[in-house]
């Protein structure tokens, strides 16, 4: 595909070291050998060092000797990742015995490797559940300056160009947080444009979508979407924006220009934003397997270092191409 060759390639210029803290996990073993073959990122592998010999073996993996291996019970900085968490967390009430537990734990490792900058991304989640995954990012790593929620977007390609950029659409948030506020769905839409620019490469669209298009319902879930538009255009005067629009009226252009004559994205968008992450989550399974298409991410949108989360359901080439996407979150490229 050639959206991800080019971040493949890119990653390739500036290499960074992407921590893979499930290494035990088999498709997470055969994506780490197919990113040491194609030499784009260096890969941290978290597991004990024995174990992740015999798996490579078994699987017939000849690359896996490029990779650094950190076993989580037995390394040089154990004592001083515990002492960085206990003063991250203090102020929660964190105790050193409660900390040395954490540390072990290879998705907390892993992102005290990102704070003490031992590490410069993390891609996990092939076998752990997203909560578990995201808990010691939030608690570890944390929100950017001026961020208050994490979101996360995939980036869908479906196999015609009917729809949004040739094909290509932004959903989001289909992975982080249940329930937003009217302002935090509004911060999920402008950093979503941000990451349809950087990562998609495309000029965002943005389409606030709900069961109503332009006062045709009324409810208080309606009322949200109009005022997280208002504040969206509000946080971002540039952003190509509009609300609250249906899924049909965003993305079909006769169906757009009845619904929401005079609006520049109905029709158009090339970005969907939904109201709760129920919506987000269960809209891009549909797409995904019943209009065969290519869903990359999620891209955790918001983190002050590039963490993202895979689904339990990923293939081998998901997990590459998440890793494609963080090596150049990390470098800067994106
Ligand atoms: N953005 C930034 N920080 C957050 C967010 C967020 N969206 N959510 C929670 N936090 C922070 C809190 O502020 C808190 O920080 P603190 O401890 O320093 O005060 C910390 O994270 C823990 O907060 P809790 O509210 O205790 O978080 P909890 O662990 O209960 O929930 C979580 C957070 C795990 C993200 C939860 O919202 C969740 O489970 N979301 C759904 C994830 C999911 O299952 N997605 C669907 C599958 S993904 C897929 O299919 C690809």
């Amino acid at each position: 595909m050639e959206f991800i060759n080019k971040l493949k390639a890119k990653a390739k210029e500036n290499k960074k070291r992407i921590v893979l803290p499930e290494g035990l996990e088999e498709r997470t073993l055969q994506a780490a050998d197919v990113i040491l073959s194609e030499d784009f990122a260096d890969v941290i592998l978290i597991g004990n060092p024995g174990k992740i010999e015999e798996e490579a073996k078994r699987l017939g993996l000849t690359n896996l000797n490029k990779a650094t291996v950190v076993d989580p019970e037995n390394h040089e900085k154990k004592e001083a990742y515990t002492d960085l968490l206990v003063e991250l967390r203090k102020s929660k009430g964190l105790t050193r015995e409660q900390a040395e537990k954490f540390v072990v734990n290879p998705l907390y490792l892993a992102t005290l490797m990102i704070k003490s900058g031992d590490a410069d991304g993390e891609v996990a989640g092939a076998e752990n559940a997203t909560g578990d995954v995201l808990r010691p990012a939030f608690q570890v790593v944390k929100t950017l300056p001026g961020i208050s929620v994490v979101s996360g977007a995939f980036i869908m390609i479906l196999p015609n160009d009917e729809y949004g950029e040739e094909g290509m659409l932004v959903f989001a948030d289909c992975a982080v947080h249940p329930n937003p506020t009217a302002s935090e769905l509004a911060e999920i839409a402008v950093t979503t444009g941000k990451t349809t620019k950087s990562i998609a490469g495309i000029e965002p669209r943005v389409a606030m979508l709900s069961f109503s298009t332009k006062g045709s319902a009324k409810h208080e879930m309606v009322d949200k979407v109009v005022e997280a538009t208002r504040l969206a255009k509000e946080m971002d005067p540039e952003l190509k924006i509009d609300g609250e629009l249906q899924a049909d009226a965003a993305i079909v252009e006769a169906i757009g220009s009845k619904k929401a004559p005079g609006s520049e994205i109905a029709g158009k968008a090339n970005v969907l934003v939904f109201p709760t992450l129920e919506v987000g989550n269960i809209a891009y399974k549909l797409v995904q397997r019943m209009a065969h298409a290519e869903a990359i991410g999620p891209v955790l949108q918001g983190m002050a270092a590039p963490i993202n989360d895979l689904s339990r359901g990923c293939s081998v080439s998901d997990i590459v191409n998440l890793v494609a996407i963080t090596a150049n979150q990390a470098a800067g490229n994106v």
